[in-house]
């Protein structure tokens, strides 16, 4: 087990415990202030929020070291479906609300209606929610924090949570990444092919 493995501990919250995310935040600022050695960051701490919950259902994902004050690494997301409801209504992809902005690779518009026509969205019963992954990122990169966090976010099984984890994947790093963790690519682009939409089916549900 790589090192910075020991001790790694995980946390999910959402607008019902903004105190976890308070801690995180700070966390987060102090971790890129002192510049931790081997640490990388994409953003400021001016630029992150662990604490915004305007969107419903906005639910958040931190790999700590030992605590949540010493965070590598989040996953900032959406849930929404079950209860039945279809793919189309039931995801929360950026790009669906954006018209022209999912294509296929017949450069077809991916909408609501038809996004349960493609791979790993035409799995989808209904029966458990969908997670929308917005944004995930890992401070010690290539050294499983970011796999840790995915083997977690699928392990939630309150009420066999989360059918199925959706993201917009933006370059071939990322899209090995979620690859490697078990996500197929759709067949939809999106942003004009920038991005390549990525999908887990858990396997507990069968259509
Ligand atoms: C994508 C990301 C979250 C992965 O987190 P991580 O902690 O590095 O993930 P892991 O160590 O579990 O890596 C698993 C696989 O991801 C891919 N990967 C991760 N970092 C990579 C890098 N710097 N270069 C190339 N591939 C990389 C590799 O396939 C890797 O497997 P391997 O090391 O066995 O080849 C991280 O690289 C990151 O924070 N990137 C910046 C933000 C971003 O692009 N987020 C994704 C889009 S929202």
């Amino acid at each position: 087990m790589k090192p910075i493995l020991k001790n790694l501990q995980f946390w999910k919250y959402g607008k019902e415990n903004p105190g976890l995310g308070r801690l995180a935040e700070e966390g987060y600022s102090k971790a890129f202030w002192n510049a931790r050695l081997r640490y990388s960051f994409e953003y400021s701490p001016d630029e992150v929020s662990f604490t915004d919950f305007e969107i419903p259902g906005r639910i958040y994902f931190i790999a700590g070291r030992g605590d949540i004050t010493n965070p590598l690494g989040f996953a900032r997301c959406v849930e929404g479906g079950g209860d039945g409801m279809h793919a189309g209504n039931a995801s929360k992809l950026d790009g669906l609300d954006v018209k022209g902005f999912l294509r296929d690779s017949e450069d077809r518009e991916v909408t609501r209606s038809n996004l349960g026509n493609y791979d790993g969205f035409d799995a989808y019963t209904g029966q458990g929610k969908i997670l929308s992954i917005e944004r995930i990122e890992s401070f010690a990169q290539r050294q499983g924090v970011g796999s840790q966090l995915i083997d977690f976010i699928k392990s939630q099984d309150d009420h066999r949570l989360y059918e199925l984890i959706e993201a917009e994947a933006n370059g071939i790093k990322p899209v090995n990444f979620f690859r490697k963790n078990g996500f197929i690519y759709s067949g939809i682009d999106a942003d004009a092919g920038e991005m390549a939409v990525m999908v887990w089916n858990n396997p507990k549900f069968k259509s």
